[in-house]
């Protein structure tokens, strides 16, 4: 396996890979490795010659006060984690390489990065947009992965694909779960004991959500609410948004009918948790 600290280094592996007709998998990723990683780098492993795990905590898509600075990174981990994946190579290019002085250009999604996340993380998505374009000219993919628990990032990600004309597949992995039902996630490991118990509550949530419109509840508001009660009987939460929208716009749903997303946002003591659920 290659690690590759260079944007040259890195686009000629690419086109020679290319070259060669070999079909490139890209699986973008903030490292500090876990199962839902593990299962986007196992399906692009299956549907491509070449994997290329790009590893960068990209900054501009933290906003001032989140947590660039303490976000979690083990790459000697990460990188045993590629190998013994069969991953061809990591990309992990510098804050320098990727943001040189001057750097004053970036792309961003206008509707769609709105609600959501896009609320109370107004710059979230210009960041992602910008570095998953970058990676794109960087490892230059045929296909890249991304997993469902951030459903509103992959909608974006395809809306910019198709917009800037990228000869790019996106495909969407379903949501890892622990055993217990809390999404895999880099951030679980801010959580304490007690506050690692009490996030089971998102997927709790989600479940409750379902049962009502499985039992044929058709009013958002109501579920809305029966999910907010569920999660405020928790100890340290506070919940940041919980929307029933629809799955290509992302704008709240007045009526459940077809197929529709609920996705959610809560603090867990000091940790904002997202999770959702296709319905
Ligand atoms: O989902 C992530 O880990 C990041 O947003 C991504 C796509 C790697 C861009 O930095």
């Amino acid at each position: 396996m290659q690690i590759i600290n260079t944007v040259e280094e890195m686009q000629k592996f690419s086109d020679l890979a290319r070259e060669e007709k070999k079909t490139i998998g890209l699986v973008p990723t903030m490292g500090y490795l876990h199962e839902g990683h593990l299962s986007l780098i196992k399906r692009a492993g299956k549907e491509c010659d070449i994997v290329i795990v790009s590893i960068y905590v990209n900054p501009t898509q933290f906003g001032p006060n989140e947590d660039l600075s303490k976000y979690p990174h083990d790459f000697q981990r990460d990188k045993t984690i590629c190998i013994e994946n069969n991953v061809n190579a990591i990309f992990c290019p510098t804050d320098d390489s990727m943001y040189q002085q001057g750097y004053q250009t970036f792309v961003n999604v206008e509707n769609l990065t709105k609600s959501l996340c896009g609320k109370s993380r107004p710059t979230h998505f210009k960041g992602v947009t910008t570095i998953v374009s970058k990676l794109f000219n960087c490892t230059k993919p045929h296909k890249a992965y991304f997993g469902q628990k951030d459903y509103q990032q992959t909608r974006v990600i395809k809306q910019m694909t198709r917009d800037l004309n990228y000869n790019v597949d996106i495909i969407v992995c379903p949501i890892i779960r622990e055993k217990d039902g809390l999404a895999m996630s880099s951030r679980n490991r801010y959580l304490n004991e007690e506050e690692r118990k009490s996030a089971l509550v998102l997927s709790r949530s989600l479940d409750l959500a379902k049962k009502l419109i499985d039992k044929g509840e058709t009013n958002p508001e109501k579920i809305q609410r029966e999910m907010v009660k569920l999660i405020e009987s928790e100890n340290s939460t506070r919940i940041d948004y919980i929307e029933l929208v629809d799955v290509d716009n992302l704008t709240p749903k007045d009526r459940i009918e077809g197929k529709i997303l609920i996705a959610l946002a809560v603090f867990v003591g000091k940790t904002r948790l997202i999770d959702n659920l296709l319905v």
